[in-house]
Formats: C-alpha cells, structure tokens, sequence
C-alpha cells in the first residue's frame, strides 16, 4: 500500500466535521468541506459492517460504494479522500485492522471509536467500554499503527478522575497515534449537561500530539474561544454542523433555507438514499418546527416530494433527465433490500398473528419501516440527542403549521433504542 497522504500531515490548527451516525454521510462531508472544515469524519462504522464489502465505482458521479449484500454501507467520493478519516468501532484488533484496510485505499486516516456509550457498543465491548479497558484498546490502535499504512486518531471522552483521564492518554500516546480527539464529557453525561473545556487544558499538556477538542462547540466563533483557554490546536464540531454546516465558514454562517438546498443538491449528485436525506433535513431543522417547511418534509416520503417542499422539482427533472440522457441511474427513492426484507418479514409475522393491518399495501409498510428506521435512529444518537445548535444563527423562512408531536420524529436521548452501527443510508449502486 502506498503511503497516505496524511502521512505526515499536521493535525494542529485545523477544525473539522465530527463523526455522526447517519448525519455524517458523504453529501454533508462534502459541504463541511466547502465551508472551510479541514477534515471530515465518517460515521462511526462497526468492523464487522464493512469487512468484506465490495468496492464499487458509480460511473455517473465518481462515487465509491463499499456494498454488503448489495446494499451500501459507505459512500465516498475521491475529492474528500485526502480529509477523509474513516472511523471503526471495534472490540477486536484484527478486525479492526482489516475494515482499516477493506477501506484504505480511498480514505487518510483511520480514527477508533472509543467513547460511544450506547448499550449496543459498550455490550460489544466497542466505544466507551474500551476505555475500562485500556490494555485492549492500545492493542486495538496499535496493531492499526503498524499495519494500516495509514495515520491513526482516537476519540475518547474524559473520566471524571483527572490522573485516571491522564494515564490514559499518555497510554493512548505511545500507541504511536497522530492525534486525540477528546469529547469533553463523561461517559454518562448528555450533549444538554455542559462540557467540561477545563479539563482540555491538562490533557493538552500531558501528551505531545495534538489534541482536538471536541464538545459544545456551536459556532465559528468557540474555536477560538476553546483553543484559547486550553491551547488545544484541532477542534471538531458535530451539533453545531449538524445544524448548520456553514459553521466552518470564518465570515459567519449561511441562512438556513440556502443550506437546506444546497443539502438537497448534494444529496441528488450524489443520489443519497431519501430516507437519509429526510433524516437529516429534520436534524438541521431541529426544534424549528414552526416553519413552514417543516410539516411539509415531515410528509414527504420520497425524493421527489423533498424537492417540492422546497421548490426544487426544476432541479431535480434537469438532473433525471440528464441522468436518464446518459444511460446513468435516476432512482433516488430506492429501498434497501435489507428495509424490504424488515418489512415484509414485520407482515408475516402478523399475518402469522392474524392481525388485521397486514391488509395494508406492502408499499405502505415499507415507507412506514423507512420512517421508522429514521426516528429510532434518530432517537438513537445517544451522543447525540439532536438538538439545533444553540448558538448558530438559523435564520427561519416563516411560520405557519405545527406538526403534532405524535408525528414529529423527535430524538429521544433517554429511549435510545437505536443501535446503528453501519452508514446504511446510501442508495445501492447500480
Ligand atoms: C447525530 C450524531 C451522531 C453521532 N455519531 C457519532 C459517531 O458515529 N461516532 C462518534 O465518535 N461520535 C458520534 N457522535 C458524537 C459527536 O461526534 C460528538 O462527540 C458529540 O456530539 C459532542 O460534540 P458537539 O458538542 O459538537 O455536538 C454523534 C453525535 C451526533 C449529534
């Protein structure tokens, strides 16, 4: 394997998109790129998730698939692979090491997971449980060290004791890693209860390499305010660019009409699965429910439908049309088999039980699995408990529905059942 360009690549100064299951996918990778951010993470992907998946190339847009049973679970793109850090979740280092590799050649970095504390990742022995287990996950990074061929980071949290927090960092360290992002909270804590930035400052100072902060960092301007009080260099923002990724601009953000159609069209280039596309248009809009686009895109259940709540039918008939002109695929409401499995498997059983909504059209249900996959993983970024960014000016297009909260997918932090662990969100390649 040829050496990464991130070999030697210096990670200080530099501010970047923090990985966010499902929200991180490659249209809003590319946008964070555009607005100035640095690097851009992936959503965390477990090692078993992508292991053995087939590398595809889309002829009509340079996307790369890696496909598990013909379904993609990560889609990239050659214009981000020289900021691109590819993050595992993993409780095994050789199987760590090989989805570092079932990836290497098209990302720069491999970052190991090491503070998600939802149920399904600490039970695996994944994310923050690795943390209580210092032994494994230094092996973990160490084995990615040696035998990647590429630059090597890691996201943890803090622990509440400081000498515990700094032993391991130090530990961390001599893995031979190239940086350490740091989520400044404890395991249990929620993205509502205030990050610690105190406790930046000491770990800036026990270690040599960089240090990313990571925690409340809402808007362009905390990143000066951070690296000033801790003298940390690389700070990575989720929430805040979640909101609005234009947080990376230094002249200030973009209104946030401007940003959801730019959205739209990066998801259509792209051919973003719509069901991504929906979920993380409801993330950006967060708790402006009051606009009147809101209720609309809660409706929608199809590209197409997204494109009209917001005007972009013109756009959207230009590019099939273009798409269909070339020979290259035009389908943006394509279903994962593994969601058409889920449903028809959901009307068996009930036909098996007897229950009288499986007279509803296979097609509803199918939607309906859709929608559901979106709000329990919305519910389920633990980390995450999506909230609009407190400080990031959204500028609203004006008010006019309320959605009910029965039908308003809305996170729950505390009923995180979600426990998604792949990137399954883009449209197979065809
Ligand atoms: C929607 C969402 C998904 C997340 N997924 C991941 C993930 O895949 N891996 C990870 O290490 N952290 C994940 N996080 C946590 C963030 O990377 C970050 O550590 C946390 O949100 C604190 O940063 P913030 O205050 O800028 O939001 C996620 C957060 C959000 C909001």
């Amino acid at each position: 394997m040829g050496a990464s360009v991130m070999e030697n690549y210096d990670y200080t100064n530099k501010t970047m998109l923090a990985p966010m299951v499902r929200v991180g996918t490659l249209p809003l990778r590319l946008m964070a790129l555009e607005y100035g951010a640095d690097l851009v993470y992936t959503p965390e992907v477990v090692d078993k998730g992508i292991v053995g998946a087939e590398r595809v190339v889309n002829e009509d847009n340079g996307t790369i698939d890696y496909n598990v049973k013909g379904v993609s679970v990560f889609r990239t793109h050659p214009s981000e692979k020289d900021r691109l850090v590819f993050q595992i979740g993993s409780a095994n280092a050789d199987l760590a090491l090989e989805a570092a590799l079932t990836v290497a050649q098209d990302v720069s970095t491999i970052d190991l997971n090491c503070g998600c504390p939802k149920r399904f990742s600490v039970h695996g022995g994944m994310g923050a449980a690795l943390m209580e287990e210092p032994e494994k996950l230094c092996g973990i990074l160490r084995k990615l060290v040696q035998h990647s061929g590429l630059p090597v980071t890691c996201k943890i949290r803090i622990f509440e004791d400081r000498e515990k927090t700094l032993n391991l960092v130090r530990m961390i360290e001599a893995t031979g890693i190239k940086a350490l992002a740091v989520h400044c909270r404890y395991r249990d804590e929620r993205p509502r209860e205030p990050g610690h930035w105190d406790r930046f400052q000491e770990i800036v100072e026990a270690v040599k390499i960089p240090v990313i902060a990571n925690g409340d960092v809402m808007e362009y301007g905390d990143i000066a305010r951070v690296q000033k009080l801790s003298g940390v260099t690389g700070v990575m923002i989720a929430r805040g660019a979640q909101s609005n990724v234009s947080v990376f601009r230094k002249e200030g953000p973009l209104v946030h009409l401007h940003i959801v159609k730019e959205y739209i069209r990066k998801c259509m280039i792209t051919r973003n699965l719509h069901s991504n596309t929906k979920y993380v248009l409801m993330q950006m809009f967060g708790d402006n429910t009051k606009s009147s686009h809101y209720r609309p895109l809660c409706d929608a259940k199809s590209f197409r439908a997204i494109c009209k709540v917001f005007d972009m039918e013109p756009e959207l008939d230009a590019w099939t049309a273009k798409q269909a002109e070339n020979g290259f695929p035009t389908d943006l409401d394509y279903i994962p088999r593994r969601i058409q499995n889920s449903a028809q498997g959901s009307e068996k059983k009930k036909a098996a039980v007897g229950d009288a909504s499986v007279e509803t059209p296979a097609k509803r249900k199918i939607d309906q699995v859709v929608e559901n996959e979106n709000t329990n993983n919305a519910k389920g970024d633990e980390e995450s408990a999506p909230k609009p960014a407190k400080q990031v000016k959204i500028s609203s297009d004006g008010s006019s529905s309320q959605p009910t909260p029965a039908d308003t997918p809305k996170p729950d932090a505390e009923n995180d059942k979600s426990e998604v662990a792949v990137e399954p969100t883009v449209a197979e390649s065809s």
